[in-house]
């Protein structure tokens, strides 16, 4: 595997091969999938990673509360035995469902809280333990609360445009909807981002399988195969 200093080794095995060498280091990138494809559990497992690394990370929860968020971590992961010391040293912050409750109250008027609020309140998320990787999860509670509007379009771009400026490496994760691998769209607000990342419940025939694939990732040499993979008490394993 080329081995490249600058990116943001994810520690999953045979996930930095398939990535080209890992995640560049300030990219912006999409986890895109299917209902429990383990969207969540993945991006949580690339921030534990890389605390347990030493390096300072943010989960923003827009999806579910905290303690959720870490009691089903905790749950499905039960080898990562780490999670609630790097959480007590704050080594992993895990805040965001307040901005949720506002945005769901204020979903009428566009000069509401959503816009300018969430941006903001992620960005002192990230700034409240200097965190160099932060993951929002998802951007689908942002789609349901503001539809697929020119709002949600602008909602997503400031809060990528404001992570590349603060200079964070960002994992986004949202909900691709599709009955069959084929029938997959991928809409135009994909574009904002270095690199996306698909999981899927389906494999090429349809049958019931968890794959992924990288789609894209600007400025790396990756795999372009679909990948078999299994969410297992120690992580996600892939082929
Ligand atoms: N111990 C386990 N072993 C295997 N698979 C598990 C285990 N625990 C949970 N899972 C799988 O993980 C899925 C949940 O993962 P996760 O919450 O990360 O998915 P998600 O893609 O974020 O889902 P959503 O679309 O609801 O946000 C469950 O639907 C289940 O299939
Ligand atoms: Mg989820």
């Amino acid at each position: 595997m080329e081995h490249r200093p600058d990116n943001v080794e994810t520690g999953i095995a045979n996930m930095d091969s398939m990535l080209g060498g890992g995640i560049p280091t300030r990219s912006q990138v999409l986890i895109a999938g299917g209902p429990g494809t383990g969207k969540t559990l993945l991006a949580f497992e690339i921030l534990y990673r890389a605390a347990v690394n030493g390096t300072p990370c943010a989960f923003i929860t827009l999806d579910e509360r905290s303690e959720n968020v870490l009691k089903n971590v905790k749950s499905t992961f039960t080898a990562l035995k780490e999670v609630d010391k790097l959480v007590e040293k704050g080594m992993i912050v895990v805040q965001g469902e307040d901005s949720a409750l506002k945005i769901s109250a204020n979903t009428e008027s566009e000069t509401s809280y959503s816009l300018g609020n969430l941006v903001s309140d992620a960005e002192a998320i990230v700034k409240s333990n200097n965190a160099k990787i932060a993951v929002i999860d998802s951007l689908s509670f942002l789609k349901l609360m503001l539809g697929t509007s020119i709002l949600f379009n602008k909602m997503v771009a400031s809060l990528v445009s404001n992570m590349r400026r603060l200079g964070v490496t960002a994992i986004f994760t949202t909900d691709i909807p599709y009955y069959s691998r084929k029938k997959i769209k991928f809409s135009q607000e994909l574009l904002l981002f270095d690199g996306l990342l698909a999981l899927y419940n389906f494999d090429s025939s349809d049958k019931p399988k968890l794959e992924m694939e990288v789609i894209k990732m600007r400025g790396s040499n990756h795999y372009r195969k679909l990948s078999h993979y299994e969410i297992t008490q120690a992580g996600i394993t892939l082929e």
